[in-house]
């Protein structure tokens, strides 16, 4: 449990002397809860630290008087984040808030104690009227709801670079069949048909695989029990997903996004998979949307937005309570959400922020996340759909798959 019997102990010693147990940090020191805010996040490397950086300028405008201190660890999806993240909490050594995702990623933190409840952060802000209602529903567990999102990203996005397709007289493929058609044909001419990083991103791929070739209710089913993984059109879809893979250079993979990314903008690489953060980066490689990058739904999942949503918890004992609970509210608010989300190829959580903020590839994702005809679904690999065990489960066949390419023997290993 989070409630560490040394966090009660000081709680029931405050208690005897009257004075409010959020009074103290978890190291035992006194603290008035202004002063310094301490936020743990994965946002370290280009093309995810600027968006920090805004929101945190803006946040420091707002708060003259606290003093941000960055804990990020960089690494993507927070892969090792994550690890360094569960020993704090293990320890009872909490950052004053932490990132995670909308959904069912923050499961096992719930149960173990490790984060408030904030409705009444909710209620004070008024938040619930302010976001859309199926992203509040993801963030409801039992009615509580322990974090606030600052963006929404989308994960089923295929980019290519506009030039080497031209050169190579290639549009976008729509269904994944058309992209192995076309890989056939890269690869004659020696061009790598799909970059892939590490593990996390080879998920990410099987996530947008499934959507694209199970659509929308198909791949929700995977999640609510509706679809069969043992049945005919999983199986097929992972028998693709392998085929596909053999289109990319997962044996040689780049050690993150980024340099995923950067095969595609130098053409030794034709297409690429990832969320739209990849937008934030390639801008800080001085890259033009439409010029020297371009994106366009992930094979067969046009007019479908695979969400995520990045969110901040107050976790238990923080010891900076209150400053925690300004950042909290920065990253809710439209100021904070208009700061960070352009600058970090996300689109605003809220409903009222403003628009003509974002350009370029946002503006696109801005019209589609609000046009009421778009199909929403939510991410694996981000956290929306599957709690830590299960989505650890998925790691661990998924790895295996990647070798033996058992289809059966996977559908197993994440059912079980
Ligand atoms: C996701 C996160 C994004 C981005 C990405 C790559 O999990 O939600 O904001 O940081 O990882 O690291």
């Amino acid at each position: 449990m989070g409630y560490s019997r040394r966090n009660l102990l000081i709680a029931g010693g405050l208690t005897v002397l009257g004075l409010p147990a959020c009074a103290v940090g978890a190291d035992g020191a006194a603290d008035d809860g202004a002063g310094k805010v301490e936020v743990f996040s994965w946002w370290a490397a280009p093309g995810e630290k600027e968006g920090l950086e805004a929101l945190v300028a803006d946040f420091r405008q707002r708060n003259p008087g606290i003093e941000f201190d960055n804990a990020a660890v960089a690494g993507g999806a927070g892969t090792i984040a994550k690890t360094v993240l569960a020993t704090r909490l293990e320890n009872d050594d909490p950052p004053d808030s932490y990132q995670t995702h909308a959904g069912l990623e923050l499961d096992s933190d719930i149960e173990a104690g490790y984060v408030e409840d904030v409705r009444y952060l909710y209620d004070q802000q008024r938040w619930r009227d302010r976001l859309p209602k199926g992203l509040v529903e993801a963030l409801t567990f039992d009615g509580r709801i322990y974090s606030v999102p600052v963006n929404i990203h989308r994960a089923n996005l295929l980019w290519f670079n506009p030039a080497v397709l031209k050169t190579h007289g290639l549009t976008p493929p729509a269904s994944w069949s058309q992209f192995l058609t076309q890989a056939a044909a890269l690869r004659e001419k020696g061009v790598l048909p799909l970059s892939i990083g590490p593990a996390w991103t080879q998920k990410h791929l099987l996530e947008c695989v499934l959507l694209g070739e199970l659509g929308a209710d198909g791949y929700t089913g995977l999640w609510d029990g509706a679809t069969d993984w043992k049945g005919a059109p999983v199986q097929e879809a992972l028998a693709l997903f392998v085929k596909v893979l053999d289109q990319s250079d997962v044996a040689t993979a780049a050690g993150d996004w980024q340099p995923a990314l950067d095969k595609v903008v130098a053409g030794t690489a034709a297409y690429n998979v990832m969320g739209d953060w990849a937008d934030a980066y390639l801008r800080t490689r001085k890259l033009v949307f439409q010029e020297g990058y371009s994106v366009v739904a992930s094979p067969g999942s046009a007019k479908v937005y695979d969400f995520l949503s990045d969110s901040f918890t107050l976790p238990r004992g923080a010891p900076h309570r209150r400053a925690a609970e300004q950042w909290l509210i920065e990253c809710g608010s439209v100021s904070g959400q208009d700061a960070f989300n352009p600058q970090k190829g996300s689109v605003p959580a809220r409903l009222d922020a403003d628009k003509s903020k974002y350009t370029g590839y946002l503006a696109l994702a801005i019209a589609e996340w609000t046009d009421s005809s778009t199909r929403v679904v939510g991410s694996l690999t981000h956290g929306v759909v599957a709690g830590t065990k299960r989505s650890a489960a998925i790691d661990t066949a998924l790895a295996l798959f990647v070798q033996d390419r058992d289809t059966v023997k996977f559908a197993d290993g994440v059912t079980r």
